[in-house]
């Protein structure tokens, strides 16, 4: 099994698809991500907050595989952006999942109440030269602080992971994206199953038409529409069948009709609005 890896605008490289731990409860993280890593996953997403990262750390020292076939994503919690506390945060993050660099450091979310987001991204810029991460992002921003932060440090995030899953599609931060040379990250890329995509006539009649899961359509249109994604799940035979997702393509058609499902009852979003995190 190969996972198309992706080059960020910085050079590096992403595995397109990996596994994200968020809610993956702390004693059971160490088992899921060594299942994970055992069936071929390489990309691990985990954040500060989520409160599992020596459980990601465990698993990572017990597999025995090479750090540098590995990609680690954590990120930095809102309540540290100011001052040099990203600097401690990204220290205490290392030190929880025993490594000495993680591969993407993001900002989580801008908290644009706080109006420090600039900071905490001009720290991650420090953080980077430094060494103690490959390469930098941010997350869950929308167009007006993606435009900030470039224009005020110069430096263009290498991703924006946001919420994204075909009835939440935020075309507009896709298109500055892809205009920017900034990957996409889809969180959510189920739609953390709070609405019923998976019986919409659209994933439904790709997934008979290919022989899938109505998951696997799923991962298959973010893959297709270039996105990045780590689905969730605590079940092997989940993990298994998300990563199972390489051996059939979705039609111009079927991209097209799931496409077309944004909004599918006008609510978009599952998760909170980032002007409303501070
Ligand atoms: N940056 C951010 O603010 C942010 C926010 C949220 C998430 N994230 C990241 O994005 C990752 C993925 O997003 P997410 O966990 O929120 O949502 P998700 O991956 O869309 O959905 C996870 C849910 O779908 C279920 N599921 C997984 N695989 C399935 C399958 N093949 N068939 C049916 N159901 C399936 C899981 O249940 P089971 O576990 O029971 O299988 C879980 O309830 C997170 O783990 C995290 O790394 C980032």
């Amino acid at each position: 099994m190969t996972i198309p890896a992706l080059e960020l605008n910085d050079g590096t490289s992403i595995p397109q698809l990996g596994y994200g731990v968020f809610k993956v409860p702390a004693d059971e993280t160490e088992r899921a991500v060594s299942e994970a890593l055992e069936i071929g996953y390489r990309h691990i997403d985990t954040a500060a907050i989520y409160g599992n990262e020596e459980g990601v750390g465990a698993a990572i020292a017990s597999s025995g595989i090479a750090r540098d076939e590995l990609f680690i994503t954590t990120k930095l919690w809102n309540d540290r952006h100011h001052d040099d506390e990203p600097n401690r945060a990204i220290a205490e993050s290392l030190e929880k999942l025993g490594l000495e660099q993680v591969d993407l450091y993001l900002v989580h979310w801008p908290t644009p109440a706080k109006d420090d987001y600039v900071h905490a991204f001009a720290k991650l810029i420090e953080l980077r030269d430094a060494g103690l991460t490959r390469s930098i992002g941010v997350s869950n921003f929308l167009v007006p602080h993606l435009e900030r932060i470039v224009a005020e440090t110069g430096v263009t995030p290498a991703v924006n992971q946001i919420e994204l899953h075909p009835a939440y599609q935020q075309r507009d931060i896709v298109d500055w994206a892809t205009a920017h040379g900034v990957r996409i990250e889809s969180w959510g890329p189920l739609g953390q199953g709070k609405y019923d995509l998976f019986g919409t006539p659209a994933i439904a009649d790709a997934a008979a038409a290919h022989d899938v899961t109505p998951a696997q359509a799923v991962l298959r249109w973010h893959l297709q529409k270039g996105f990045i994604v780590f689905p969730k799940s605590v079940r092997p035979e989940r993990l298994r069948e998300n990563l199972d997702v390489f051996g059939f393509e979705l039609s111009d058609a079927e991209v097209a009709a799931i496409d077309a499902l944004d909004p599918l009852d006008g609510s978009g979003r599952v998760g909170s609005h980032p002007n409303d995190v501070n």
